[in-house]
């Protein structure tokens, strides 16, 4: 079921065109990861989905309404933008029970979103002294208070150690699990591509791809098989005649491309080739995020 429908969506800010008539959808039950160099409009979306910035064109939905529309919005959609938005004086739970208060949520919901966040412990502690990583969960208790069906976490684990990175990642996924929409953005692919099941990827604020993350997987090509042998002069020639192509990997290894590393050894052990590496390769995600982000790089980097 699709929670945000984001149409021919423009926001310009003067003369600079920010956001670029995008279009995609985030359906329930899935993690969409939002992907895009520093400055391709990422942020600006997100605050326009959640009615922090008006569209110049264009329109967004959330459940087929309008954020001002909502009649609590944060029974609907829940935020993360700016983890260091907390004030640091305020003890953690206090924190919650205001915003509940201001929100005319229920106080039970703050006890169930800090044990949901794993933050019982500190909720008496002011969240001046939290770590990043606890000041993130505090604001995705936050974000949890209304129970909403749609959650939106802009770089979530920027800064993040790898254990709360993992934190993040998993809490993301059982969102997910529940049937809710979680919208995330990041300009780490990898990450990405473990976290999320579907990508749209944009730059320069236009849509790049949108697409399942198996599908991008799958899409991004064959790999290369990195081959040593004592002899890759006369090897590579063997290699070549079979069609693969061949060149000059680091220290006189080979690379070669258009055969299977089966393929490879198969030929080695019939001319009696002795090999000491035959490592097959795949083009890394952050190399196909790369190549497909490239032109809307440059092309900021010439008019900036
Ligand atoms: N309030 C504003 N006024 C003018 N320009 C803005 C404003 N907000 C953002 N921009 C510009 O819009 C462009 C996109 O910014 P945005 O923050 O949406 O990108 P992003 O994809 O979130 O980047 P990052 O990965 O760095 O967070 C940038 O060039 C930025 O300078
Ligand atoms: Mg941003």
């Amino acid at each position: 079921m699709t929670m945000i429908d984001v149409r021919g969506l423009t926001k310009r800010y003067g003369l600079d065109t920010v956001v670029d008539d995008l279009s995609f959808t985030v359906e329930a039950g899935q993690v969409t990861g939002f992907l895009g160099p520093n400055g391709a409009g990422k942020s600006t979306t997100m605050k326009v989905i959640l009615g922090l910035a008006s569209p110049t064109a264009g329109s967004v939905t959330i459940g087929g309404r309008r954020y001002r529309d909502l009649p609590v919005p944060l029974e609907e959609v829940g935020a993360l933008l700016d983890a260091g938005a907390v004030h640091g004086g305020r003890k953690a739970r206090d924190h919650l029970l205001a915003l509940a208060a201001g929100n005319g949520l229920p106080r039970r919901r703050v006890d169930e979103v800090l044990a949901r966040t794993g933050l019982e412990s500190v909720a008496h502690k002011r969240a001046g002294g939290f770590s990043l990583g606890m000041r993130q969960r505090l604001g995705i208790a936050a974000a949890l208070l209304g129970d909403p069906r749609v959650l939106i976490f802009d770089e979530p684990v920027n800064g993040l150690d790898p254990e709360g990175i993992r934190w993040i990642r998993d809490f993301m996924r059982s969102l997910a699990a529940e049937g809710r929409a979680v919208l995330v953005s990041s300009h780490l692919m990898n990450e990405m591509a473990q976290t999320a099941d579907h990508l749209v990827v944009i730059g320069r604020g236009r849509l790049i791809a949108d697409t399942g993350v198996a599908e991008f997987l799958r899409g991004r090509g064959e790999g290369t098989v990195l081959v040593r042998t004592p002899e890759p002069a006369e090897f590579a020639l063997r290699l070549t005649a079979t069609g693969a192509a061949v060149r000059e990997g680091p220290g006189s290894a080979l690379v070669v491309s258009g055969l299977a590393s089966e393929e490879i050894g198969k030929l080695a052990a019939y001319h009696g080739t002795v090999l000491s590496e035959l490592t097959p390769q795949r083009p890394s995600l952050e190399d196909a995020f790369m190549e497909l982000t490239k032109d809307s790089v440059e092309y900021q980097g010439v008019t900036a």
